[in-house]
């Protein structure tokens, strides 16, 4: 045993090989254990320059055995039951100063359950982003479980983080329990928003603008050296421009449209339902998700209905403003989400801490973020769309949106997520709704009673039976 490897790596897939590769970069020897051991063989003899830092094993006893007490073993392994049972497996061989970090996608109920099931080790539930790449030069990481465990580990963390403009490591901790699992659900429900409200613009410009993919890209391109900067944005770009190498034809004409999910944005939208919190981009853009993979259902409709988008009337910077407005709303809608998370688990969950770390590395990584941290910062409970910078943003920002969902909607254009966030605006706006439709329709049927405007409270309508 090297007394200086002190941590140690299970699962050698695609991101577990970039995590390892990334911990032994920045100077922690690392012990690491696939299990099947070719695996394991071909990733030490392909490290490199980093192999002599890297201690392959071929057993779990191994693996155990090649780490210093106490030891930190990192899992990337498939959420759900590969978690337990990787837990199950390591039990007997840990002491109870071990921890263990669960790093893959968790569903933080299940954080949630193996931090309070008497493990014998200690265990972090931790989320991380940024795909391949950000694993393998710096990811975001969002811890979650005892303090005093996030502080064990947080050097290496930190270490190999992404890093904002500022130099602050992207790797914090969230809270106790599932809290790191759970920002980074809501990270990937906004992800999927984004991605979502990105390729409804795509569609306007492709079908209502009759734009080239190429001019798609050059766009994006553009938007991206401005208030739009982001990662996705940038990747938008990037595979908008795209040649497939098999026919010549721009990548995104040969692509299928039937989007894929492993389920991290559809918890989003479940644990959203769970705690009332209102995210309609998001909710919309899981929904949307599950509409373009039913393929044989969209055909059907084609045959029956018509294809249905028409030309637009739009100028390009009314879509980048709409993109815009739907991207503020998007955000709004999550960190108000982990607010009301925050209040229901009894996390204290730092918002504008979060901001900060979303700002590098990860997939929602944004130049809006930096102000978003300010914004919160100044009163974490008050919904960013009411935070004076982005409630002048959204001010110049809304009558786009309008346009652009207005035009969209009469051409026959579907853009759930954009539409939804202007749903969510002109609501959020309006102090004399029409929830007392809603009050006067259960106190009729159900005699639930409602408050009055003058103040009395629990009162029953004068309604006849119905005939
Ligand atoms: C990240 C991503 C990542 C996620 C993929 C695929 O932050 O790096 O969120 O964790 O697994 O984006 O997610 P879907 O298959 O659900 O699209």
């Amino acid at each position: 045993m090297n007394t200086d490897t002190r941590i140690g790596l299970i699962g050698l897939g695609t991101m577990g090989a970039a995590l390892a590769l990334n911990i032994a970069e920045k100077g922690f020897p690392i012990a690491v254990w696939n299990r099947t051991a070719e695996v394991t063989r071909r990733f030490h003899a392909e490290a490199g320059a980093l192999a002599e830092r890297v201690v392959p094993t071929e057993s779990l006893a191994d693996l155990v055995a090649a780490i210093a007490p106490p030891r930190a073993i990192i899992l990337m392994v498939p959420a759900g039951q590969a978690v337990d049972d990787q837990i199950a497996a390591l039990a007997p061989l840990l002491g109870p100063d071990d921890l263990v970090i669960d790093a893959g996608n968790a569903n933080f109920h299940d954080t949630d359950r193996r931090a309070s099931a008497g493990l014998p080790m200690r265990f972090l539930g931790m989320g991380v982003s940024g795909g391949e790449e950000g694993a393998r030069h710096g990811p975001a990481i969002m811890g979650g479980g005892a303090r005093a465990d996030w502080d064990r580990v947080a050097p290496v963390m930190q270490a190999i983080a992404a890093r904002a403009e500022d130099g602050t490591p992207c790797a914090t901790w969230m809270g106790e329990a599932g809290a790191g699992h759970f920002v980074k659900t809501v990270h990937n429900g906004i992800e999927y928003a984004d991605m979502q409200m990105i390729a409804e613009v795509y569609g306007l410009m492709r079908d209502g603008l009759g734009l080239p993919a190429a001019a798609i890209a050059e766009t994006f391109a553009g938007w991206n050296g401005g208030a739009l900067k982001s990662y996705l944005v940038e990747i938008s770009a990037a595979v908008a421009g795209a040649a497939d190498p098999l026919t010549g034809q721009p990548m995104l004409d040969v692509i299928l449209d039937a989007a894929g999910q492993k389920g991290t944005g559809r918890w989003t939208a479940i644990e959203a339902q769970h705690l009332a919190a209102p995210i309609p981009v998001i909710e919309a853009a899981v929904a949307a998700r599950n509409v373009s993979a039913r393929l044989a259902e969209r055909k059907a409709g084609e045959a029956r209905f018509g294809a249905a988008p028409q030309a637009l009337d739009l100028a390009l910077g009314q879509l980048e403003q709409a993109l815009i407005a739907g991207k503020i709303l998007c955000y709004a809608q999550g960190f108000a989400m982990i607010e009301a998370a925050g209040r229901a688990f009894g996390w204290q969950l730092d918002l504008p801490g979060i901001a900060r770390v979303w700002r590098a590395g990860c997939i929602i990584r944004s130049a809006m973020l930096n102000d978003m941290a300010t914004a919160l910062a100044e009163d974490p409970s008050r919904n960013l769309a009411l935070a004076p910078f982005f409630a002048e943003r959204l001010e110049a920002a809304m009558p786009a949106l309008r346009a652009v969902v207005a035009q969209g909607i009469m051409a026959g254009h579907a853009m759930p997520a954009l539409a939804s966030g202007l749903g969510w605006f002109d609501m959020m706006r309006t102090g004399r709704g029409t929830a007392n439709m809603i009050q006067a329709q259960r106190d009729f049927f159900g005699a639930h009673g409602f408050d009055r405007l003058d103040g009395q409270d629990r009162h029953h309508g004068p309604w006849g039976k119905p005939g």
